[in-house]
């Protein structure tokens, strides 16, 4: 077992947010997916207060060693998801988290407050790599940003709070420590790293919002680096991923200071991804 923030799971793996899609794989796999869950908590994609469409098209370019990701947070927005996608993922056999994005710390504290009422959700986690538009800072890269955002939602709801680190920060560990002293319950990171990729043809941008997020095996010695950095300057336990696509490299996340981990890119390969790198784990534990 394993302890999340008081949330007791049966192991420590989660999904990254925005990387599996929990309601397609039931309606793929149906009951079956229940039965062989690939995660011990499922963490939502990202929701904002209002409905996204996303980037244009191409949202995705492969690199040699992981993907860059333009999708641009489509979403049903708030009421979409609390009327339509949390009954369904309230049906999971594991505790959900909630992922959450304001432009603004009104609208954070508004989608909070409000998933922090139902009773379906067990944690909710902050994603806080997008710009305010009242200060034009990404919240997320600046630890007085980090803080204050923190600061308006702690009293909004007595659900553990997530904060989810950007990888695209001067220093990680101490927006870290920031959301910590806020009031953070746990931090979970990396997010995406910034990256561009080039149509060949026209060497023009290739994606539909120019420029993405790298994910992948490409930056998991980067995100190692940013979790023992963040683990070691904290108290509140890191959620760790970045690249993770076997129970080595779970492992390694634990052994750098991380108390769960987080599979991500890897499940687009192999949705079963996550049982198969548990149990990966659980070998090297016996050894
Ligand atoms: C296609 C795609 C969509 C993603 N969507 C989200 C999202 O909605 N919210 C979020 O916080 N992170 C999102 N991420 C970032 C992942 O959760 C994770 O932090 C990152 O990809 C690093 O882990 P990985 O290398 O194992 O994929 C997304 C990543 C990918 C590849």
């Amino acid at each position: 077992m394993t302890d999340l923030c008081g949330v007791r799971l049966a192991g420590p793996i989660l999904n990254g947010s925005g990387t599996f899609d929990a309601i397609a794989a039931r309606r793929a796999f149906g009951d079956a997916l229940l039965e062989r869950f690939p995660f011990h908590a499922f963490v939502s994609k990202t929701i904002t207060l209002a409905p996204r469409e996303g980037n244009p098209p191409p949202r995705l370019w492969e690199t040699p060693a992981g993907l860059i990701n333009s999708i641009g947070l489509p979403n049903k927005g708030l009421e979409g998801f609390l009327a339509h996608d949390l009954p369904e993922l309230a049906e999971l056999p594991v505790p959900l988290v909630v992922s959450v994005m304001g432009f603004s710390r009104d609208e954070l504290a508004e989608l909070v407050q409000r998933v922090g009422q139902r009773d379906e959700v067990a944690l909710i986690e902050l994603n806080v790599s997008c710009p305010n538009v009242e200060t034009g800072l990404v919240m997320g890269a600046d630890p007085a940003e980090t803080a204050r955002a923190v600061e308006r939602v702690r009293p909004l709801t007595d659900r553990p709070l997530i904060v989810k680190l950007t990888p695209n920060a001067n220093d990680p560990a101490a927006v870290a420590v920031a959301a910590e002293e806020a009031g953070a319950d746990a931090v979970s990171l990396i997010n995406t790293l910034k990256g561009m990729a080039l149509d060949p043809r026209t060497r023009q941008p290739w994606l539909g919002g120019a420029t993405g997020g790298v994910s992948g095996p490409a930056v998991r010695a980067v995100a190692l680096e940013q979790v023992a950095a963040v683990a070691a300057a904290v108290e509140i336990p890191a959620i760790g991923m970045g690249g993770i696509a076997s129970g080595r490299h779970a492992s390694d996340f634990l052994s750098a200071g991380a108390a769960c981990v987080a599979v991500g890119t890897e499940s687009f390969r192999d949705p079963a991804a996550g049982l198969r790198i548990a149990a990966e784990l659980g070998e090297l534990a016996t050894v």
